[in-house]
């Protein structure tokens, strides 16, 4: 074995010895309460049959788009699509990216320069934060949710200073206080940046647009692998930013655009969205079920959320695995939030409710949490 291939297998060893391995597993059967298909658009047959249809409409699309947007990959359909998304979040103008963890690299690992500060809630996504490191700028963390602890960051920063928030918090559901956030940047000459990734979809447009808020905020990341149940992402702003980025965010640069099928299952998804009414009520109605029926106390609280993301703290690794198998023995797909992914104290189950999950699957997963808690 190389010294590269023995580094390589200590490192992996040290993850299996402290429990924290990862490894690929293949689908399951079990009833899905931890995909991000909240509206259950990725097992739409009627989605299905649209993007078939639209496909079929353009007999000389390409199967792959053969070159980055700034070379031969570029097309009229990416570029009326990005409108269309702009337009129905309330936008000036988008940029389509190939993940919404490309977005968020690209995004601001481009936009501050040395000398300017980026502010982020302390349980911002990953993909936030590398795009942050990957920046010349001075970086910061606030305290979740915290106005006092981002206004201290915010008296400190220098230059243009961004701060980026989740609306919906991925791994705790809970939304970010946007209207305070939009307030005190504001104060402060700062720019806000809005993940939508969990909420578009519970809330058509995105919490800030649900709000009213859109035309306060600097820049949104709306990804389509969650509740659009596709993949891909746009970043939504004014028309000089998506110039901006065009021309400095490098996964956008030097990446082979999305294909013909990949933009007309997006195109597809947005349509449905548009009249998808019944699934946000099921959705809806489904997290206040969960919210009525589930039993907390304080040695296993349930997170604050009005979300689709339900979070039961159980305060150890051991304890968050034990209820995962018994959940999962029950036939539920509910998985273990461990640290280091989380803090230790709050590893957590992390249950993700959608449109289409049943009363029964509802009940036998409120009362399988139920037993478990009561039963200690
Ligand atoms: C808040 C948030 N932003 C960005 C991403 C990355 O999006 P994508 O999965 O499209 O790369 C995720 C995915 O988990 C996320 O939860």
């Amino acid at each position: 074995m190389t010294s590269a291939s023995e580094h390589l297998k200590i490192k992996i060893d040290e993850r299996k010895e402290a429990g924290i391995y990862r490894s690929l597993k293949p689908g399951n059967s079990l009833v899905d309460f931890c995909s991000n298909d909240y509206l259950g658009f990725a097992r739409s047959a009627v989605l299905k049959e649209d993007v078939k249809a639209e496909f079929n409409s353009h007999p000389l699309s390409l199967n792959g788009s053969t070159g980055s947007r700034l070379l031969s990959g570029n097309s009229q359909y990416a570029e009326d699509l990005e409108q269309e998304i702009a337009a129905f979040h309330e936008f000036e103008a988008g940029l389509l990216f190939n993940s919404g963890y490309d977005a968020n690299l690209g995004l601001l690992s481009s936009l501050a320069q040395r000398g300017d500060t980026i502010i982020l809630d302390e349980l911002i996504h990953a993909s936030a934060i590398d795009g942050a490191r990957l920046s010349n700028a001075n970086r910061y963390s606030f305290k979740h949710n915290s106005m006092e602890s981002l206004e201290a960051k915010l008296k400190a920063s220098k230059g243009n200073c961004y701060v980026v928030v989740e609306s919906i918090y991925s791994m705790d559901g809970d939304s970010a206080l946007i209207k305070d956030i939009v307030d005190i940047t504001e104060r402060y000459g700062a720019h806000l940046i809005v993940d939508e990734a969990h909420a578009v979809g519970l809330f058509k447009k995105g919490l800030t647009n649900q709000l009213g808020l859109q035309n306060r905020v600097f820049a949104t990341v709306v990804t389509f692998g969650k509740a659009l149940g596709s993949h891909g992402a746009i970043v939504l702003g004014s028309k000089v930013l998506k110039q901006y980025l065009i021309n400095f965010a490098r996964p956008f640069i030097y990446s082979t655009a999305p294909s013909f099928h990949h933009l007309a299952s997006i195109k597809m998804a947005y349509r449905l969205l548009n009249n998808a009414e019944e699934e946000i009520i099921n959705l809806k109605n489904n997290i206040a079920y969960f919210k009525k029926h589930v039993d907390f106390n304080s040695d296993y609280p349930l997170l604050q959320s009005d979300s689709a993301i339900q979070c039961i703290i159980l305060k150890n690794n051991d304890t968050a695995r034990l209820i995962a198998n018994t959940l999962q023995s029950a036939g539920l797909d509910v998985r273990p939030i461990l640290s280091p992914t989380v803090a230790a104290g709050t590893e957590r189950i992390r249950i993700c409710l959608h449109s289409f999950n049943t009363l029964n699957e509802l009940a036998l997963l409120c009362n399988t949490v139920n037993n478990f808690i009561n039963a200690r």
